[in-house]
């Protein structure tokens, strides 16, 4: 059966429904950070992948990555509220890291509000664990729940991450590019 999930790489038409969707669905009640120009800063630059997420063709979510040496940091995912848990966010988040690790990423990092439960049990079950937390981390309102994934736990120790110097950053941006 044909997956109903599709993931695409984010062009800037996406930017002001993204920065939308981060208000509404992240940012709430804080002041928002992420307007369409900076989201426009991420989709265009090569240290951050963008992507969108469509459920039966209708536009369903976002995520943004930053891509380090060693290391990335997820700033933003989000699926809309009447499309939640149908794996839409797991869609996203397993082809993000699949990408990292083609990369040779070892670690992805991510922030989230101590008080999204939801967003805690989404990350709980997809195998992030809490390394700290940071008071007033979101404007001196509330805390932010520092976690992480070891991308490489628990695979054969056999195989390598790719070399820092592939062109990964071409290969995930190429059309039709999906892992798995
Ligand atoms: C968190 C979020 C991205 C999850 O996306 P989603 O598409 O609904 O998640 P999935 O359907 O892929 O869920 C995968 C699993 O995570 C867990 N999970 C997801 N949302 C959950 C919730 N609200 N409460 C408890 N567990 C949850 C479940 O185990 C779920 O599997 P199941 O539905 O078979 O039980 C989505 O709820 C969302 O956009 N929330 C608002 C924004 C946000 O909090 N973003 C994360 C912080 S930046």
């Amino acid at each position: 059966m044909k997956d109903p999930v599709r993931i695409e790489i984010a062009r800037p038409a996406d930017a002001p429904a993204i920065a939308q969707m981060s208000r509404d669905l992240i940012e709430y009640s804080l002041p928002w950070s992420w307007q369409a120009p900076r989201v426009l800063r991420h989709v265009q630059r090569d240290e951050s992948t963008v992507i969108t997420s469509r459920w039966r063709g209708e536009f369903a979510g976002f995520a943004i990555m930053r891509f380090g040496v060693e290391e990335a940091h997820l700033d933003l995912l989000a699926v809309h509220s009447r499309l939640q848990r149908r794996g839409v966010g797991a869609a996203m988040l397993r082809w993000l890291e699949d990408s990292a690790r083609v990369a040779g990423t070892s670690v992805v990092h991510l922030e989230v509000r101590e008080t999204n439960h939801g967003g805690r049990a989404f990350y709980r079950r997809l195998g992030y664990r809490r390394v700290g937390r940071v008071p007033g981390y979101y404007c001196n309102r509330e805390a932010a729940l520092c976690l992480a994934r070891d991308l490489w736990e628990g695979r054969d120790a056999q195989i390598a991450p790719a070399p820092r110097s592939s062109p990964w950053t071409a290969l995930i941006a190429a059309p039709g590019f999906i892992p798995r």
